[in-house]
């Protein structure tokens, strides 16, 4: 079993080594039939173990996403002296003084969520040293609205040797911070620093996210004084200690939305279990321009159908944005859908420079694509075909996926260890649902 084998492997330190020779191989061309379980929320998961390191009391988490992004964090808030327990999807943690407060590059260059940690440090201990994160596949991603902002509530920085080095003279103080530009994990680091401080600190300009939303009922919980989360303004009244508490981590918003983009290049039925009604709301206004998709609430709370027949779909235009506009985590899912449909889509991404590795993958599978810097036009054809493809990053891998499972033939998907920081056995589920795929080395 994958998570048997991925939590062994990590114990031996091979962790990625381990899934180098993974590959996925796909027969497409079947429709989609079945019932999904919605995973916790790898976005929300992130901070939110990060944000246990503002207490020693102890906090348990349930609805944690086993993905090895959650791993890293996990090795990441280790070598802190955070005991962790985690069985099936339910994490305990409590968070002792560690011997040393230096987040090293071998952890943190694996996943830049690793960031998120230094705004708990310096707000707990007064002191960090977190590796600069540095560049990766889909873009530069620096990391200077953090450090602005944690410098507005008294950090000061130094960067050496490849490392943010952080100090604070006595606590953190609340003051007004207004982001240049937004982002959702400056917007979570200052939150959690803030949480534990002295005085008022207001965030101008947050991100929205619901994954903001979610660690700011987290921080509530642990008795943090945050207010107005999913506004832009971000109110919080520092509290001089936090307590532990029990949390539910929110579903996963983007891999429901990669499920309903499968059904949508492959057509059929699937049933999405466990999510919220707000991600049922939020996944039918993500995809509102696309009139061939249908969401149809079931008799449960916790359920939405989602369905497409099998007529092509229309051409669109769709610009990425920060939260409620479309999210660049589907960008490259959607392209895939698009590949076989009527007329000429365009898809503008706003958020990451360089985030359409994708594009010569799906070319190779057949797909009428053109990139123009930040835009791809996609020709919409009857058909496109099965290839050996590599996914690049992340949602490129699920997009390969999708790409896959409509294609005719053969698709092999390689590198497929992208894959597994963000979805949690994704191929089973399809699987559950009729497609032909499967995991090989
Ligand atoms: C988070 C998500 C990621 C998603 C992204 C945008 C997590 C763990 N990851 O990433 O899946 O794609 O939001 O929705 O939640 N920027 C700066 N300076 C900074 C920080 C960011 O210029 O200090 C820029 C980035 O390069 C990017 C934009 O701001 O162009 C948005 O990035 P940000 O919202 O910070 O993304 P992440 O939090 O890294």
């Amino acid at each position: 079993m994958l998570i048997e084998k991925e939590s062994i492997c990590f114990k031996k330190g091979l962790h990625y080594q381990s899934f180098k020779m993974d590959r996925i191989k796909i027969i497409g061309g079947n429709p989609l039939k079945g019932i999904i379980k919605i995973s916790g929320s790898k976005n929300s998961a992130l901070p939110i173990l990060a944000a246990t390191l503002l207490t020693d009391k102890q906090c348990t988490l349930n609805n944690v996403p086993r993905l090895t992004d959650v791993f890293t964090m996990i090795k990441l808030l280790k070598s802190f002296n955070v005991k962790i327990d985690f069985k099936k999807n339910t994490l305990l943690s409590k968070s002792d003084r560690p011997q040393s407060l230096v987040a090293s590059y071998d952890l943190v260059r694996r996943m830049r969520a690793s960031f998120l940690i230094l705004g708990p440090l310096l707000a707990r201990y007064g002191y960090a040293e977190v590796s600069m994160p540095g560049g990766c596949a889909i873009g530069q991603r620096p990391v200077d609205l953090h450090l602005d902002g944690l410098e507005k509530l008294g950090a000061k920085f130094v960067v050496k040797d490849g490392y943010v080095k952080g100090q604070v003279n006595g606590l953190l103080k609340g003051t007004k911070i207004r982001l240049k530009k937004k982002s959702v994990g400056a917007t979570e680091n200052l939150m959690m620093a803030a949480s534990l401080s002295r005085g008022k600190t207001i965030i101008e300009n947050a991100s929205q996210e619901p994954e903001i939303e979610d660690l700011g009922k987290f921080l509530k919980k642990m008795g943090a004084d945050v207010n107005g989360c999913g506004s832009e303004i971000i109110e919080i009244k520092g509290k001089k200690k936090l307590n532990g508490c029990n949390y539910k981590i929110m579903p996963d918003r983007i891999e429901a939305g990669t499920f309903a983009l499968c059904v949508l290049g492959c057509s059929g039925d699937i049933i999405l279990k466990e999510i919220t009604p707000f991600v049922a709301n939020d996944l039918k206004r993500t995809f509102s321009f696309l009139k061939q998709i249908k969401f149809k609430n079931t008799k449960s709370r916790s359920e939405i159908k989602v369905s497409k027949n099998s007529d092509p779909l229309n051409s669109v235009m769709v610009e990425t944005e920060p939260y409620p506009g479309f999210p660049t985590d589907l960008q490259a899912q959607l392209i895939a859908a698009l590949t076989i449909s009527n007329g000429v889509s365009e898809i503008q991404e706003n958020i990451f420079e360089n985030r359409f590795m994708h594009v010569s993958e799906l070319k190779r599978m057949g797909a009428n694509l053109a990139l123009d810097k930040t835009k791809v036009r996609v020709k919409g054809k009857k058909k496109i075909y099965g290839a050996e493809v590599m996914a690049t990053d992340l949602r490129a891998s699920s997009c390969l996926i999708i790409a896959g499972l409509m294609a005719q033939g053969k698709t092999i998907i390689n590198r497929v260890y992208h894959l597994d920081r963000g979805y949690e056995n994704i191929e089973l589920k399809l699987k559950n649902c009729g497609a032909l795929i499967e995991r090989i080395k």
